[in-house]
């Protein structure tokens, strides 16, 4: 049924709406799988919401999935450094080579609070350059509240993950 100017309107489809190749548009109540995600992208470095699979009241969820890098030439593919100040970003590092991170494998997590700056390592935003495609699998949470970690979650905290970002000449002075 369609709302329109305080009007309802039956609409009928000729065939099930998901019944396409591509879908851009509400998935609602329907949950669909992260090897159907398909991201949005382009000839400059896109914003994250291009990731946004789920979204809910509180929380959203992107997916980083295989895809395309920025294809115009000049185009830098790794992500600009940030804070979110919404939200604290969980990420779930899946499979394939995470472009933006050193020391980072399948099986971690990382968390980075709202508000705290981070980025890509360093030297990954010139090993990103010229890089075509990734086949990267990762999902994202950003919850809108705080994330409260338990005790359990700080006995595989990885200690210095902070001095990621330093270089070898700062770690050494
Ligand atoms: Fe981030």
């Amino acid at each position: 049924m369609i709302k329109k100017r305080g009007m309802i309107y039956p609409y009928t489809y000729a065939t099930h709406p998901f019944d396409v190749v591509g879908w851009d548009g509400y998935s609602y109540p329907y949950a669909f799988s992260i090897f159907n995600f398909e991201p949005i992208t382009g000839r400059i470095h896109m914003p994250p919401p291009i990731h946004q699979q789920f979204e809910g009241h509180n929380f959203v969820i992107c997916s980083f999935v295989p895809r395309m890098y920025d294809y115009h030439p000049n185009a830098i593919p790794a992500p600009y450094h940030h804070s979110n100040i919404d939200a604290d970003e969980i990420l779930y590092y899946v499979d394939g080579d995470f472009m933006s991170r050193n020391n980072i494998g399948k099986g971690q997590f990382t968390l980075h609070p709202a508000g705290v700056p981070h980025g890509p390592h360093p030297g990954a935003i010139e090993r990103s350059i010229g890089k075509k495609e990734t086949q990267e699998l990762a999902v994202m949470i950003d919850p809108f509240k705080p994330l409260k970690i338990t005790t359990e979650a700080l006995k595989c905290e990885v200690k210095d993950y902070y001095k990621s970002w330093m270089t070898q000449e700062q770690l050494t002075h």
